[in-house]
């Protein structure tokens, strides 16, 4: 065995035992509160924890588990949550603030059980890492230690309220709006065979950048007008912003997202030459008619490689978007071995709008569930890597979805938060302050009592059961 496998070796057992840790400490905690602390369940358990603790002292000289951002370091290793008793003890831990726990070398069975006890029966769910720690040297256990962070962004009863820009949502609603003229005019042009006028998508291209440089929120919350008598005129922004979005996220540079936006607005160029009898069929496609259906793909390419000037990557965009990224979609081709990163990009874009829209083939479909829909097909129809930073940037419950909190008021998501993809800012419905000053709250925010969070999101709703128009929290038609 070479040094290099002796290491990989190391590493690789190192991980395990940490991950290994990890499920037996919360089992632990669970049976020293179900069960008496002499019985042989709890014994058993208490046991596991000590004899990998011992495995882990013969590689480091203490054993530490860090928060950051929410997961569970154990030096450079993510350990990925893989049951719920990991999730609980991990949320008890960001609760009260605790950013790392460290084992040293001499750790008795003694202070693991007094530790044990802490956690599970004395301090109660809501008390503070302060109280926690008190308690710890109260039993004088010293070989376990917990550190905590000090969130200076959060103050009593929470962190600094959300304003809501009424002057930022006027000009995001200029950009989106002036991009769904320029993308009808080209349309217009197409079908009449004029010029095309591809310095005006640039142009409009250019302000979507320089707002999602800005991380502009309303922008993102206007991709929820889904135009149901002009689909592609909505379609093509919402797909560009969503796209354009993603690339910053990636980490596109200015020129990137340049030619990112101009593929992503004409990706569906090519459906001009789809008949509008199939392209609004209600009901099944006959397979002649999805044959013309997806010709879209190659009219698209063909249409716009007659444009002087474009990018060659628009072409790839428009022929590629429905190939997916294990081949498996159309048009079918030898030629090609891979997508396009940018196809790849713009398809999960493009998914994730068409399915959230109503068709007349399809109710919308709900946003977490096109995310759950998205997860699904990662690594098949879309590429693992951008389905994941896609559903880091639009959370599980995306901009724009209703959902119900658990202090039974309703709200609509107005931004995610890339650090924790289950607490989004919100909107709180209420008919009085609806349209003009609507309350944004932060799901991250603390209640001041009881130190949890004050609330968080229950489930998804339908906005048409609720007769909810979500769109009007981010367009003000006056
Ligand atoms: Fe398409
Ligand atoms: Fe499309």
């Amino acid at each position: 065995m070479t040094e290099k496998s002796i290491s990989f070796f190391v590493h690789q057992n190192l991980h395990s035992l940490a991950r290994r840790l990890l499920k037996q400490i919360p089992a632990a905690i669970k049976k020293g509160q179900l069960y008496p602390l002499d019985h042989p369940y709890f014994v058993h358990s208490l046991q596991l924890v000590q004899e990998t603790l011992t495995a882990l002292f013969k590689y480091r000289s203490e054993v530490t588990f860090n928060m950051v951002e929410n997961e569970l370091y154990f030096g450079d290793l993510a350990l990925v949550e893989d049951s719920i008793n990991q999730r609980q003890f991990i949320e008890k831990f960001e609760q009260r603030n605790i950013s790392s726990l460290t084992f040293l070398p001499g750790v008795t069975r003694e202070e693991l059980l007094g530790f044990m006890q802490i956690l599970g029966r004395e301090a109660g769910d809501g008390s503070e890492a302060a109280t926690v720690m008190n308690k710890i040297r109260e039993k004088n256990i010293t070989n376990i230690q917990l550190g905590t962070v000090i969130l200076s962004e959060i103050t009593e009863g929470g962190r600094e309220p959300v304003k809501f820009d009424s002057l930022a949502r006027r000009q995001a609603q200029g950009v989106f709006f002036g991009s769904i003229r320029v993308i009808k005019q080209i349309i217009n042009e197409v079908e009449n065979n004029q010029k095309f006028s591809l310095d005006k998508v640039r142009h409009v291209v250019s302000d979507i950048v320089g707002m999602v440089n800005k991380d502009d929120k309303y922008l993102l919350g206007l991709t929820t007008i889904k135009n149901y008598d002009e689909y592609t005129y909505n379609h093509s922004v919402n797909v560009a912003v969503l796209s354009l979005y993603l690339g910053q996220l990636l980490g596109l540079n200015r020129e990137q997202l340049s030619l990112l936006g101009e593929a992503a607005m004409l990706h569906d160029v090519g459906k001009v030459r789809i008949p509008n009898e199939i392209l609004n069929k209600q009901g099944l496609l006959t397979p002649t008619e999805w044959q013309v259906m997806e010709s879209h793909t190659v009219e698209g390419a063909e249409i716009l490689n007659k444009v002087a000037g474009i990018n060659s990557v628009s072409l790839a965009v428009a022929f590629e978007h429905h190939l997916h990224y294990d081949l498996s979609g159309y048009p079918k081709t030898e030629r090609l071995k891979e997508v396009n990163l940018l196809s790849r990009l713009v398809t999960i874009c493009d998914v994730y709008d068409a399915a959230t829209s109503l068709r007349v083939y399809h109710a919308p479909i709900l946003p977490a569930k096109v995310i759950a829909l998205i997860i699904s097909k990662k690594g098949t129809f879309f590429d693992p890597v951008l389905a994941k930073a896609f559903v880091q940037m639009m959370g599980v419950y995306p901009v724009g979805s209703l959902v119900r909190l658990d202090n039974q008021e309703q709200a609509v998501v107005y931004a995610n938060n890339l650090n924790n993809i289950l607490r989004p800012k919100v909107i709180l419905v209420s008919p009085e302050t609806a349209e003009q000053d609507p309350d944004i709250v932060d799901l991250e925010e603390i209640a001041s009592q009881s130190k949890g969070f004050k609330r968080s999101i229950v489930e998804a709703l339908a906005p048409q059961a609720f007769k909810i128009e979500v769109t009007k929290y981010f367009y003000n038609k006056r």
